[in-house]
C-alpha cells in the first residue's frame, strides 16, 4: 500500500499521470478499453479486491452509447455485472449503483420504471445489505408535459458485512443548519448540540447534474458529478483503496479517487470517452482541472435578480 501512495509527491505531479490498459495491483489508475467483465475478471484474476465499486451503469434508454435491449435482456446483463463485481468486492466493502429510470413509449403512453426498484432484489438475493436509499436531487432537466418533470435519481448503497464495514462519517460532515443551537432542557440544557465537526449530510443531497453550463461538462450525455462519487470515496474508503468503476464513461469515478490518494479501475467501451478520462486525470493530477466543490451551496439567484421577479409581460396577462 505506502508503495502506491508514495506516487503522490508533488515531484511526481508535475510529471505524466501513470494509467495502465490493463488492471494489474501495481497500477495507480487503470482504464479498460473493452468490456466490464473482462476489467473485473482481471481484478479477480490478480487476486485484487476493491473496497467501494460505485457506477451509474447504462440505462437503456438509447443514450448515444447503447444499443436498447430488452427490458428482460437488460437487467440480465445487470445481474451478470452484479456477480462479477461481487467477486471483487472486500469484506468490509461497499457497492453503490447510481440509477434512474427507465422510459418506455412517449408523449402520453410514456411509462416510467424505476431501476432501483427493479434492482434490489438481485442485490438481495446476493445477500448484500442495503445501507442507503440515496436520493439524489437536482433542479434541471425535461420539462413534462403529460407526468411530473423528473428531479431525482437514485444511489442504491448495499455493504457485504453485517457489522464490519468501512464509514467514515466525520470524512463527509456538512456544516451545521443552526451551529448555535442549544439544548433547552435535561441535563445538557444551555450547551451547544450541535456536533462542531459537521452534521450527517443525510440520505437527500443537493447537487446540480452536468448539463451544458456545469464547469465539469465534456461530450458524454450523463457523466455523473465529481462531487457525487467523492463524498462516497471518502466515506466509504480510506486512502490507497482500490475504487472500481464498471461503466466508468469520462472517469469521474477515477478523478474523485485520484484527488483524495485511492487508487482506481474502470472500464468503457467507447474509445472517445477514456480518451477524455485520460485528459481529465491528467488534469486532476498536475492539479489543473475545474471540478465543482463537494457541499457548495447550489445557487439561489437573490431577490433582487431579474430571474426571480414576476416580469412586466406575466403580470400584465393575470
Ligand atoms: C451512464 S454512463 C456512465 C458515465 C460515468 N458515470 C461518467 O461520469 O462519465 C454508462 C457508460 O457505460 C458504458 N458502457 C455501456 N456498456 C458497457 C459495457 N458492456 N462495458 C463497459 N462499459 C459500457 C457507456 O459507453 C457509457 O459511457
Amino acid at each position: 500500500m505506502e508503495e502506491h501512495l508514495r506516487l503522490f509527491t508533488d515531484e511526481h505531479k508535475k510529471g505524466e499521470l501513470p494509467i495502465a490498459e490493463r488492471f494489474s495491483p501495481e497500477a495507480f489508475v487503470t482504464l479498460h478499453l473493452g468490456d466490464r467483465l473482462e476489467l473485473l475478471r482481471q481484478i479477480a484474476e490478480a487476486g485484487s479486491k476493491a473496497e467501494l465499486i460505485v457506477t451509474s451503469p447504462p440505462y437503456n434508454i438509447g443514450k448515444e452509447y447503447e444499443e436498447t435491449t430488452s427490458f428482460v435482456e437488460y437487467i440480465a446483463g445487470q445481474r451478470e455485472t452484479i456477480e462479477a463485481c461481487l467477486e471483487i468486492l472486500s469484506p468490509t466493502g461497499s457497492i453503490c449503483w447510481q440509477v434512474g429510470h427507465y422510459i418506455s413509449g412517449s408523449g402520453k403512453n410514456k411509462e416510467a420504471y424505476p431501476l432501483d426498484l427493479v434492482l434490489y432484489p438481485i442485490f438481495k438475493s446476493f445477500k448484500l445489505r442495503l445501507r442507503n436509499r440515496i436520493v439524489w436531487h437536482f433542479g434541471h432537466g425535461l420539462h413534462e408535459n403529460y407526468r411530473f418533470s423528473g428531479r431525482h435519481e437514485t444511489i442504491l448503497w448495499f455493504t457485504r458485512a453485517v457489522s464490519h464495514y468501512t464509514f467514515n462519517l466525520d470524512a463527509v460532515r456538512v456544516p451545521q443548519k443552526y451551529p448555535g443551537k442549544r439544548a433547552f432542557r435535561g441535563p445538557r440544557k444551555g450547551e451547544l448540540s450541535g456536533n462542531p465537526l459537521g452534521k450527517n449530510p443525510s440520505d437527500v443531497w443537493d447537487m446540480p447534474n452536468v448539463k451544458s453550463n456545469h464547469i465539469e461538462k465534456t461530450e458524454h450525455p450523463c457523466q455523473f458529478p465529481v462531487a457525487l462519487v467523492e463524498r462516497l470515496v471518502l466515506a466509504l474508503t480510506n486512502e490507497g483503496d482500490l475504487v472500481v468503476d464498471p461503466y466508468i464513461g469520462v472517469g469521474t469515478t477515477a478523478v474523485a479517487s485520484l484527488m483524495h490518494n485511492r487508487r482506481s479501475a474502470g472500464a468503457d467501451l467507447e474509445p472517445r470517452y477514456l480518451d477524455i478520462a485520460r485528459e481529465r486525470l491528467q488534469m486532476a493530477w498536475n492539479g489543473t482541472l475545474r471540478t465543482r466543490p463537494l457541499n457548495k451551496p447550489v445557487y439561489q439567484p437573490g431577490s433582487n435578480s431579474t430571474l426571480t421577479q414576476i416580469p412586466e409581460e406575466w403580470g400584465k396577462e393575470r
